[in-house]
């Protein structure tokens, strides 16, 4: 998808159209798979970013712990897992908040997927105050995110159910 420079404004404008669509797109569908992946493609057509997608906490059976397993995205091929507390993605679980990283070589421990990404947001998404998944996002740019890009996807996420897949 061709890059298109966007002001704080015209960014809240896509917001202020794309949360509606994307809340009347899951809000009759119960399915978690079909909700995350048309969430991710509906960012990722909308703002062209250079990856979108879930992690979702599920426990590993081997370990008998939670850990972040890869969920539906749109983008290159990413890491799969990801341990809690750990990279950005961890990182935002562990302290239950959402994350923009201005500079991801400037996050000690942030996981690089991609050489390529270069700013991140991260997310949480809630289910009885507890993390049950988290919507990252990554741009090939510096600064790419920042507080209405946290406001916006916290409200996009709201209310969607993840149930256990
Ligand atoms: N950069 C993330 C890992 C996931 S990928 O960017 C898709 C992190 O540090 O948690």
């Amino acid at each position: 998808m061709e890059k298109i420079e966007i002001s704080s404004s015209e960014k809240s404008d896509v917001y202020k159209e794309l949360i509606p669509q994307i809340k009347s797109l899951t809000a009759y569908e119960s399915d978690t798979i079909a909700n995350l992946a048309n969430i991710a493609a509906a960012l990722k057509e909308a703002f062209g970013f250079f990856w979108v997608g879930f992690y979702l906490v599920k426990r590993d059976s081997k370990e008998n712990k939670e850990v972040l397993v890869l969920g539906p995205f749109q983008g290159p091929v990413a890491c799969t897992r990801i341990a809690y507390g750990k990279g950005v993605c961890g990182t935002a679980w562990k302290e239950q908040k959402t994350l923009v990283i201005p500079d991801v070589d400037k996050f000690p421990g942030h996981i690089a997927c991609s050489s390529l990404s270069k700013s991140e947001i991260v997310v949480p998404v809630f289910h009885n105050n507890t993390v049950v998944a988290v919507l990252d996002i990554d741009s090939d740019e510096l600064n790419s995110f920042d507080q209405t890009d946290a406001l916006f996807l916290e409200e996009m996420l709201s209310g969607l159910i993840i149930n256990n897949v």
